[in-house]
């Protein structure tokens, strides 16, 4: 996009032990759990950390994706959550994990929880790439949260602003936006 200054804010470097510290806890707080789990990638913004995230798990589990768009091509939440991508397979009775890329306001998490305890998953477990914890309106139970960063709009690794550059491999701050 023209015009736009991107600065590095958490390298592809970082990003990667993260994800295996996290593959590896997930991993172990299930290893003995006989019930079956599923995976859910809240798209669009979680699907390369996902992808990265669910090759370090090491246990049998489905993967599920479910759709939500809240951010209607600004920088600023609308503070309404649209499912744009329903779940393929009942989730009852199975352990969820549930991978999003950021949690902001904290609303679009309250969305997907009350959603999916209707479904009566037997556990669910959150998980966030990122999480700014001053910009939290409602408190959601994080389980596993990537990088705690401030107050600021951040792309790449999946993250993007007005469609763009979710394909960067490192998360970066955009130094310019009014
Ligand atoms: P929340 O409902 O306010 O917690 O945030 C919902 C969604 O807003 C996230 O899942 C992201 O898709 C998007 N979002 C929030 N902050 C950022 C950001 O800094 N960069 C890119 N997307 C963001
Ligand atoms: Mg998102």
């Amino acid at each position: 996009m023209m015009g736009i200054k991107i600065s590095n804010m958490i390298s592809d470097v970082e990003i990667h032990k993260r994800v295996l510290e996290i593959g590896k806890s997930i991993t172990d707080k299930f290893k003995n759990d006989t019930s079956p789990m599923v995976v859910i990638s809240v798209l669009k913004g979680s699907f390369i950390f996902y992808s990265d995230l669910i090759r370090h798990i090491d246990l049998d589990f489905g993967c599920e994706f479910l759709g939500v768009a809240s951010y209607h091509s600004s920088s600023k939440s609308s503070g309404e959550v649209k499912m744009t991508l329903d779940l393929a397979t009942p989730i009852e009775g199975k352990n969820v994990i549930l991978v999003e890329d950021i949690v902001d306001t904290g609303l679009t998490m309250q969305y997907l929880l009350n959603y999916l305890k209707s479904r009566h998953p037997k556990s669910v477990t959150t998980v966030t790439l990122l999480h700014k914890p001053e910009a939290v309106q409602v408190k959601c139970p994080l389980d596993h949260v990537g990088f705690n960063i401030s107050n600021e709009f951040v792309v790449g690794y999946g993250l993007d602003y007005q469609g763009y550059f979710r394909n960067l491999p490192y998360i970066g701050k955009i130094e310019n936006l009014n």
